[in-house]
């Protein structure tokens, strides 16, 4: 088993010249958190990029997991989210500020709107995204987000937002594994230089007793986590599947030797059924 697997993980360009990893351990509010496994991934797996958001309730716990591994920050590529109870400029600027403390970081490598829709009564969505994406464009400025964007944003928030504002999105971060391949949007952001990066995906688990899944790990001699990791690293998605438990870590970081043929390729593009395992922001205005 070679030593630290994903410090050979490759990194996308983002539009600001920006290098995020391909490959990154999530984090969540479901299924718990293990401290003992983020610093197994960062000191033992060589992980560079943890995603996180203030939704995740685990802020502070990662903080000391980071300052455990004793890694330098400037070797780490961090992702944290904005929650849309603290959408606007004055609690936005405020929840990210909050963030950085929580976490014991300086700033953000990446900073997030996490969902397209508002949380205030009697406020509508596109002025409080555009109210909202303001002040993250001055953290920018700030320097304390180097690089800026939003989830489960679809093409029309996505097209309001760059009417309304200057900075255009570095990244969308959006629900993608073999069941939900959105081409559409991936085909816009590719166009506007916007990186698409994939949540969930294993589907949440739900992917892996796929028989389809399973064939394919069988010829390669790999699991099914692995296959579906690979297929969207091959695709060119960042990908960021959580896991508490260390082997899996492990297992889910053996993926750069890892070559899907085209076969396969078409096989898992194939699964497609649009089912949504986390949030569906199709009715969101
Ligand atoms: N922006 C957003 O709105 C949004 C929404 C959802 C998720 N996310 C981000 O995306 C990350 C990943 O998404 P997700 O947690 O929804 O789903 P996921 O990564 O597709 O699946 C996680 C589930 O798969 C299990 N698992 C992980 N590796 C495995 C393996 N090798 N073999 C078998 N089971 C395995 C995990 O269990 P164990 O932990 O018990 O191993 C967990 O139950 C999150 O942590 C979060 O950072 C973002």
């Amino acid at each position: 088993m070679p030593l630290f697997p994903a410090l050979s993980c490759p990194t996308v360009q983002l539009s600001n010249a920006l290098e995020i990893p391909i490959l990154g351990l999530g984090t969540s509010h479901n299924g718990g958190y293990s401290h003992d496994a983020v610093v197994y991934a960062l000191t033992e797996c060589g992980i560079r990029h943890l995603d996180t958001a203030k939704r995740y309730g685990c802020e502070e716990k990662l903080g000391e997991a980071i300052k455990e591994s004793r890694l330098l920050r400037s070797d780490l590529w961090l992702t944290n989210k904005l929650w849309p109870g603290d959408y606007g400029y004055k609690a936005a600027k405020k929840a990210c500020l909050d963030s950085c403390t929580a976490m014991g970081v300086e700033y953000f490598d990446l900073y997030l709107m996490h969902w397209p829709e508002s949380l205030k009564v009697g406020s509508f969505n596109r002025e409080i995204r555009a109210e909202t994406w303001r002040a993250l464009e001055d953290l920018y400025k700030e320097g304390v987000c180097h690089a800026i964007g939003v989830s489960n944003f679809l093409v029309r928030h996505l097209e309001q937002l760059k009417e309304d504002c200057n900075v255009v999105p570095h990244v969308n971060q959006v629900e993608y594994h073999p069941f939900q391949q959105p081409h559409r949007l991936m085909e816009y952001c590719r166009k506007d230089g916007i990186v698409f990066e994939g949540y969930s995906p294993l589907a949440k688990g739900q992917v892996l007793s796929d028989p389809v899944v399973q064939q394919i790990a069988k010829k390669h001699r790999r699991t099914a986590a692995q296959i579906c990791i690979c297929w969207s690293i091959q695709n060119g998605v960042v990908t960021i599947p959580k896991s508490i438990k260390k082997n899996r870590i492990q297992e889910n970081c053996q993926v750069f030797g890892l070559q899907l043929d085209e076969e396969d390729m078409v096989a898992l593009g194939n699964l497609h059924d649009g089912r949504h395992v986390t949030w569906d922001p199709t009715n969101v205005e």
